[in-house]
């Protein structure tokens, strides 16, 4: 017991240092955004009740050898039935923000011919209205991912134009429907991130690759994801126009596109390696938001990849023009960057060849760029998120931004103990020095409107099923208990100590 006691004071010493520490430098004013996220797959379980459809996460993760610990997403965290106990842990919070998705396969199973699902839309409805009475606003994503399995066999998806029209149908249904009340829209989560994967290293659906690997093959690795994320950026045009059109004037609202954005450090001095640096940004962040804010796709990648980068129509420039709001940025790692043209070496694996010509490591001779977590595609540097933040608005003349998602993952130990999990320090720390970059970034002007941690709860974590967590509360997969870890007391305690600015 005096054990116990010891050590819990120091987890306590060690929360309350991080949190003068951090409470010490940043501020931010009364209306800044504060919030956990999350998505409907990771999420709401209840995958064939009250009328939704099959959406390409169902399929994909009931194939066996898709996801490693054999999971799906059938029953998630079960958020479908307990939302209501959800929205109670983030009122413990004191959080005013949520960010969730919307399964557009509840809402249409069918897609644009059929009906529209009206339990889907009841569930949406009760969530945005008990999320309002408890003051937390919605920030609502419109895709995370999943796509109604209908959309892929009719017509292939992305890759087919004809997705701009279904997208276009499932927005406008989400306007009509619940835009009286939501004031955040973003129409993707992680574009960038979904086609590279979908279609490249062929990890999420529709699994398409060049060279067979793992589940994956029939595509082509060098074309699709410019094909699927060029019928993406359309899709999210047409919806931002509509948005525009019919909507803004009489509901008022913003809206915007997130995209998971690393920060990348040439790893030298060299001409050569700060403008492969740039090259990397540029086939991640802004290979999307270039042709939304500017109407072209950046010159790198029209200098690299000639015919395989898809052009856009005059009519096409025409609907760009709507742009956005804001821009999302999902961030929680950096990189070193190499340049692989006036040096040897091979690009890293899930770069594609013809932008290739960069290697990304997250060391240099042997010393971490920050450091190392349980996953290999985290390392805790929280300059990175200043750093991007700053390039973002450099580039984009100051467009207002949300940090949609930051958070720290852990692999999960089948043998370690709950207690285990509930100390979470190491999340603590992390989210700590990335709220203060984001201050510091702030302080210098960026105009930053929000903070959403990933996420409220342990949950589906996509290709790694329930094995790696990222959650400010545990979720016991067998019995759905939530249970706040150290992190929610932690997060709690800054939302309402930090000092509030004008
Ligand atoms: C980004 C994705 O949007 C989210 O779905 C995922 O769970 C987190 N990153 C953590 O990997």
């Amino acid at each position: 017991l005096i054990l116990q006691m010891f050590f819990l004071s120091l987890l306590i010493l060690c929360d309350d240092t991080t949190l003068a520490k951090s409470l010490g430098q940043s501020s931010f004013p009364s209306n800044f955004l504060f919030g956990t996220a999350s998505s409907a797959y990771q999420f709401e379980g209840a995958y064939l009740s009250d009328g939704k459809g099959l959406n390409n996460w169902d399929v994909f993760s009931h194939k066996p050898g898709n996801i490693i610990d054999g999971s799906n997403g059938d029953l998630a965290v079960d958020h479908y039935h307990r939302y209501m106990e959800d929205i109670e842990l983030m009122g413990s919070l004191g959080v005013n923000s949520y960010r969730f998705s919307i399964s557009w396969a509840r809402i249409l199973p069918e897609g644009r011919f059929g009906e529209v699902n009206l339990a889907g839309i009841d569930f949406y409805n009760k969530l945005i209205n008990v999320l309002l009475l408890k003051g937390i606003q919605p920030f609502v994503t419109l895709n995370h991912f999943d796509i109604p399995q209908e959309l892929e066999d009719r017509f292939g998806g992305w890759l087919s134009p004809e997705s701009q029209e279904e997208f276009l149908h499932f927005a406008d249904t989400c306007f009509k429907s619940f835009g009286d009340r939501v004031k955040y829209w973003a129409t993707f989560n992680e574009p960038n991130l979904q086609v590279t994967s979908g279609y490249r290293s062929g990890i999420y659906p529709p699994a398409r690759c060049s060279s067979p690997f793992g589940n994956c093959n029939d595509g082509d690795s060098e074309k699709e994801p410019f094909v699927a994320a060029h019928n993406i950026i359309l899709s999210h045009a047409a919806a931002v126009d509509i948005f525009r059109s019919k909507y803004q004037k009489k509901q008022g609202g913003i809206i915007g596109i997130v995209l998971y954005a690393a920060w990348f450090e040439p790893i030298s001095n060299s001409t050569a390696d700060k403008s492969a640096a740039e090259r990397a940004q540029s086939f991640l962040t802004n290979w999307i938001l270039d042709p939304i804010i500017f109407g072209r796709y950046p010159s790198e990648m029209d200098d690299i990849l000639g015919s395989n980068l898809p052009e856009f129509s005059n009519k096409d420039k025409d609907k760009l023009k709507s742009g956005l709001d804001f821009i999302g940025i999902n961030h929680y790692t950096s990189y070193y960057v190499q340049d692989c043209i006036s040096s040897k070496c091979e690009p890293g694996p899930g770069i594609s060849k013809t932008e290739g010509l960069y290697q990304k490591s997250s060391q240099r001779n042997g010393v971490p760029i920050g450091e190392y977590t349980d996953l290999d595609w985290i390392n805790v540097y929280p300059q990175g998120l200043e750093k991007t933040i700053t390039y973002i608005k450099e580039r984009y003349n100051n467009t207002p931004m949300f940090i949609t998602e930051n958070g720290y993952g852990e692999v999960y130990n089948p043998n370690s103990t709950i207690e285990d999990s509930l100390h979470d320090v190491r999340r603590v720390n992390y989210i700590a020095g990335y709220l203060d970059a984001l201050s510091v970034a702030r302080r210098k002007g960026a105009d930053v409107r929000g903070y959403f941690t990933w996420s409220l709860l342990d949950n589906f974590e996509w290709i790694f099923g329930y094995t790696i967590r990222f959650g400010l509360h545990h979720v016991d997969h067998a019995t759905l208990k939530r249970t706040p870890k150290l992190s929610a007391s932690w997060y709690k305690q800054f939302i309402t100590k930090r000092k509030v600015v004008t």
